[in-house]
C-alpha cells in the first residue's frame, strides 16, 4: 500500500472525490495516511475526520515565508513516511527542496487543459475568467506531476469539458470539477499507486492501457 497524504486548503471537494473512490475500491493499493491542511478552518479537515483519516494543520499564516512553510510540510511528510503527495485544492507553491525530495511523487490537479490557462497566478476563479475572456470553446482539467516550474510537470491525465455560451466563472468552475477534476484525480492516484505510471522526461506512459475507453475515461462506449 502506498502511503498517501492529501494536501488541502479549503472546501475539500477533490479530497472527497478521493475518499469516495477509495471507499468504492476504485483506488487500488493506496493507504490514505493523512490529510494536511494549510488552513486551520478548512472544511476539508471535517471531511477527513468523518472519513477517519488523521488530519494535520500546517498553518501557512504562521510561517514568515514560503520556504519555512514548505520545510514544515516536508518535516510532517517525512515523520509520517509519506510516499505519495496529492495536492487537492492546495493553494500554495511548494519549495524546491521539497519538490526535489519528492520528484515524480507529487500529483496536482489543475482546472484547465494545460498548457492553456496555467502557470504562475492561474489559480481559483482566475483560470476560468481567463478561459471565458479568451472565448475558448472547451476547457477541462489536468492531473500532473509537480516540478519546480508551475504547471509544467509531466501530464498524467486530462479531461475536456465544454464551455457553454452563458457560462460564468462560477458555473464553469463547478462543471469542470464535476465532470473532470473529481474523475481524473482519483484515477491518477490509483494509476500511481498501482505502479502503472512510467515517466520518461515530460512523457507519462500508462502501463496496460491501450485506449482511453479501456481506462474508463470515455463517456461513450466504442461503436
Ligand atoms: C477547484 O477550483 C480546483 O480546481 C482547485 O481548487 C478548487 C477546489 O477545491 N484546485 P477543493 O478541492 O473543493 O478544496
Amino acid at each position: 500500500m502506498v502511503k498517501t497524504a492529501v494536501m488541502v486548503s479549503g472546501g475539500g471537494t477533490n479530497l472527497q472525490a478521493i475518499i469516495d473512490a477509495h471507499i468504492f475500491g476504485e483506488i487500488k493499493n493506496c493507504e490514505l495516511t493523512a490529510v494536511i491542511s494549510s488552513n486551520p478552518t478548512a472544511y476539508a479537515l471535517s471531511r477527513a475526520e468523518y472519513a477517519g483519516i488523521p488530519a494535520y494543520v500546517v498553518d501557512a499564516g504562521r510561517h514568515p515565508n514560503g520556504a519555512s512553510f514548505s520545510e514544515a510540510i516536508h518535516k510532517k511528510l517525512s515523520e509520517l513516511g509519506i510516499e505519495l503527495v496529492v495536492l487537492a485544492g492546495f493553494m500554495h507553491i511548494l519549495g524546491p527542496p521539497l519538490v526535489r525530495a519528492y520528484r515524480n511523487k507529487i500529483i496536482n490537479i489543475h482546472p484547465s487543459l494545460i498548457p492553456a490557462f496555467c502557470g504562475a497566478g492561474y489559480y481559483g476563479l482566475r483560470v476560468h475568467e481567463e478561459a471565458l475572456k479568451f472565448g475558448a470553446r472547451v476547457s477541462g482539467a489536468t492531473a500532473h506531476f509537480v516540478t519546480n516550474e508551475v504547471d509544467e510537470g509531466p501530464i498524467i491525465l486530462q479531461k475536456a469539458v465544454d464551455i457553454l455560451p452563458d457560462d460564468t466563472p462560477f458555473t464553469l468552475q463547478r462543471r469542470i470539477m464535476e465532470q473532470a477534476e473529481w474523475r481524473i484525480l482519483p484515477e491518477a492516484v490509483s494509476l500511481y499507486c498501482e505502479g502503472r505510471l512510467e515517466i520518461d522526461g515530460k512523457i507519462v506512459r500508462i502501463k496496460g492501457a491501450r485506449s482511453d475507453v479501456e481506462r474508463g475515461r470515455s463517456d461513450s462506449e466504442p461503436q
